[in-house]
């Protein structure tokens, strides 16, 4: 099959991506407000008077008598409008001090079984349903047995499940839960940061929530380990801190696993990628080009990852690295690792480095590394360098010409004590293409350089664009960026090297004309 035919099939197998609802009826107050309306917000909220229930230690930097927070409290005083603290205050459940009571009561007879991870799920329902069971049966209250069992699914769901992330963990458009405080939950949707009207009871509540993720992967988080990552069941990323780090209470971050990958069709709906430069990287993944992907956090370098790495031909052997799963190859002939960080007692932490050179006898045909971020760099560079062709993986870097300078850092920091000069050396040689990834003041996502690495002149690193974000449009009436990226006009010496491994692409890709995909019976 040709490679346009392989995109087209790819894409016929593709719904239409659901496009951005107007509004969010949970919102409780408008969201057309930009990013700098927000962050006033945020910063106006963070110097109200700290919310009753709160954590004493944090509550107790911000004490009433402390006459510089009453100054910055009036500066900001107008910025959070009445209506959305108002809407802050939850109606009463009429409930909710039995509710209480009953969860402290089943967290005293099953607490420590909350946290034994050799119990599944469902066994930790059965045993919770039938401790409430009992416990709500002592209370006696006059409640209908349909009353009765949603009272039991409540206080299981606070003491065993989510608490008002729940919802938000269902809810597909949300890929990202921002809990700052016990009472201002943001979430993430299509790129945009909202507030919702979600809220934790309180300071215990979602310290309780906290504390079962982390104990359920084996961690704890307390005064002495005051942050920690875990990961949820379903794959999402959770990273937890509380004071005093966090000073105004526990903060919850939570990168949502995306059910199903973004593929390589979707991405070109979105406008983060044209049909040129997806026809381009996919012949590059093919020809077996090394290939790191750059960007800043959450500008979708994993995403992107997860849409080089399905272009690998289903022959080859596949062995992917992680500090978290997140890719989801859907070739057969994959491997799957995963670091580990060191347990409770500071031991047996598996690096993404051991895992690189581990990989190594697992004779892959492929090394795909979720991020280098440390002393794994240099494993990589060698492997590139030595036999091991065709290696993506993502780097946190604004640039290309940063990439560049970050791995060196990184190659730096393998204590190898290698000289620039050599490291740089290294680099060139293995790394053949950037790919650049921003997320744009609009919200969207886009591939803004393919870079090639030339190579070195004198002591320096050569880059080349063959691909680059054109901005001279600047943005339309919606505040969309107009432009789109285009060849630069110089065929990268790359091109060879794909035309080597027998696969065509035509010259006028590479020329800043727009392709005519018709032209080749190409995607559409
Ligand atoms: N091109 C894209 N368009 C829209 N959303 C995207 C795109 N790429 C990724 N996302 C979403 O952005 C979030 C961050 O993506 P991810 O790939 O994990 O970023 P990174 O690895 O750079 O931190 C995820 O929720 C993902 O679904
Ligand atoms: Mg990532």
């Amino acid at each position: 099959m040709s490679l346009y035919e392989r995109l087209n099939a790819r894409k016929n197998g593709q719904g239409a991506p659901s496009s951005e609802p107007e509004s969010s009826p949970m919102l409780p107050q408008d969201s057309s407000e930009g990013q700098l309306g927000l962050n006033a917000r945020l910063s106006a909220q963070r110097a109200e008077p700290p919310a009753e229930g709160m954590d004493e230690s944090a509550s107790a930097a911000q004490s009433e008598s402390d006459p510089s927070w009453f100054i910055v409290h009036r500066d900001l005083e107008s910025a959070p409008p009445a209506s959305a603290s108002q809407s802050r205050n939850p109606p009463v459940d009429p409930l909710a001090a039995v509710k209480e009571k009953a969860a402290q009561e089943l967290f005293g007879r099953i607490g420590t079984r909350l946290n034994d991870s050799s119990l599944t799920e469902e066994q930790l329902h059965d045993l919770a349903r039938k401790e409430l069971a009992e416990i709500v049966a002592g209370e006696q209250l006059a409640l209908t047995t349909a009353e009765r069992n949603r009272l039991i699914d409540d206080i299981g769901a606070d003491v065993l499940g989510y608490g008002p992330l729940e919802s938000l963990l269902a809810d597909s458009s949300v890929s990202e839960i921002m809990v700052n405080r016990f009472d201002r939950i943001y979430v993430e949707r299509n790129g945009r940061l909202q507030e919702t009207a979600y809220r934790f009871t309180g300071e215990p509540q979602l310290r309780r929530v906290i504390e079962r993720i982390v104990a359920r992967v084996g961690r704890r988080i307390d005064e002495s380990s005051p942050l920690v990552d875990a990961r949820l069941d379903d794959g999402s990323r959770v990273n937890a801190i509380i004071p005093p780090l966090a000073v105004d209470g526990a903060s919850l971050t939570i990168r949502k696993f995306a059910g199903t990958p973004y593929t390589v069709h979707d991405l070109i709906n979105f406008g983060s990628l044209t049909r040129e430069v997806a026809t381009v990287l996919d012949a590059a993944v093919q020809a077996k080009l090394n290939i790191l992907v750059s960007g800043g956090t959450g500008t979708g370098k994993t995403t992107l990852l997860n849409v080089l790495s399905a272009f690998i031909p289903g022959n080859e052997r596949i062995i992917t690295i992680e500090d978290a799963v997140e890719l989801q190859l859907q070739q057969e002939h994959v491997v799957r690792l995963e670091s580990r960080p060191p347990n409770i007692e500071g031991r047996g932490e598996i690096t993404i480095r051991d895992l690189v050179r581990n990989s190594l006898r697992m004779r892959p045909d492929r090394i795909v590394v979720g991020e280098v971020r440390g002393a794994e760099s240099l494993d990589m560079l060698q492997a590139m360098n030595t036999g091991h062709e065709g290696s993506i993986s993502t780097l946190h870097a604004n640039s290309p010409r940063d990439a560049v300078s970050r791995m060196e850092t990184l190659v730096l920091m393998a204590g190898m004590d290698l000289p620039l000069r050599a490291i740089r050396e290294q680099i060139a040689s293995a790394i053949d293409v950037i790919v650049q990834i921003s997320r744009h003041k609009d919200g969207v996502r886009r591939v803004t350089h393919i870079t090639e690495v030339h190579g070195m002149e004198g002591d320096v690193i050569t880059l080349q664009d063959a691909f680059s974000f054109d901005y001279s449009a600047g943005y339309d009436q919606e505040g969309r960026l107009r432009g789109r990226i285009r060849p630069t006009g110089v065929r990268p010496r790359f091109a060879e090297r794909i035309a080597d491994a027998g696969i065509v692409l035509p010259m006028s890709l590479f020329q800043d004309q727009i392709f005519d995909f018709d032209e080749i019976g190409g995607i559409r």
